[in-house]
């Protein structure tokens, strides 16, 4: 399952996944002159925040569009198309920092290991995802919804306890120096709309198979699902929970 990218609804309508972030920038506390890697850049504006401490700053993301967004936005800046999986950095960086991106990859250890290959010794690591729980209630409405039309649900994400990604950054040669596992309640933009939009933006690979009709049905179906838990006050709020780790890799 690939989900695809529409970066212009991303920046128009989901602007909370950064602004979220700018207490993420002040738990890395970039130094003016440090070099880092802003893992999975999407659209580029968290790439900027950091570039304007005095950092020199590399967004790389797996996807064109994101990555052909954040240089139309941010022409001065140095962006690239990487996968997590799969990167390597020219020279050792002082930091990586990655927001709401981790969730994606699947396949953990392999991204683990290219970031501990890309930090100096006594580099940080600043990350913030969705953890063990993440968007619980809207998960079991999509396994629910996919069931009765006599689908399985195969989740794209991965959403690790703080122990189980612990575990892994340490096999990596990386120290958690912080970590949480909370809750944050996340309001979605567009009022009755809000999660429909969320859906189509962020589940688009778990519909993919299905006629426009059959997505519109399951969404109202997943919409029903929900609507006593996440709906209030005319505000679709969706079940986040969040991972936030610092770690530093280990002089060795
Ligand atoms: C998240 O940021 O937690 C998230 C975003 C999209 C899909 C799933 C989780």
């Amino acid at each position: 399952m690939q989900t695809t990218w529409n970066s212009q609804l991303y920046e128009n309508q989901h602007a909370f996944v950064w602004q979220y972030a700018e207490d993420l920038i002040e738990l890395l506390s970039p130094q003016p002159g440090e070099r880092i890697l802003d893992l999975g850049c999407g659209t580029g504006q968290l790439t900027d925040r950091l570039a304007n401490t005095g950092s020199t700053v590399w967004g790389i993301d797996a996807d064109a569009t994101m990555v052909a967004k954040a240089q139309q936005n941010y022409p001065h800046l140095k962006f690239g198309q990487a996968d997590a999986r799969n990167f390597q950095v020219e020279e050792p960086v002082d930091a990586v920092f990655s927001n709401a991106v981790l969730h994606w990859v699947k396949e953990p250890e392999r991204a683990v290991e290219c970031i501990s290959r890309a930090l100096k010794p006594g580099g940080r690591l600043v990350v913030e995802f969705g953890g063990r729980g993440n968007i619980q209630a809207i998960a079991q409405a999509l396994t629910n919804t996919l069931e009765s039309l006599g689908k399985s649900y195969v989740s794209p994400w991965y959403f690790p306890s703080l122990g189980d990604y612990t575990i892994l950054l340490e096999k990596y040669g990386l120290e958690v120096v912080y970590g949480t596992l909370r809750d944050r309640p996340t309001p979605l933009q567009d009022g009755k709309t809000g999660l429909a939009n969320w859906l189509r933006m962020f589940a688009n690979s778990v519909f993919a198979d299905l006629t426009l009709e059959m997505q519109q049905q399951m969404i109202q179906e997943i919409e029903a699902q929900t609507r006593s838990k996440l709906y209030q006050n005319g505000t679709w709020i969706a079940d986040y929970r969040r991972l936030r780790i610092m770690a530093v890799m280990k002089n060795v």
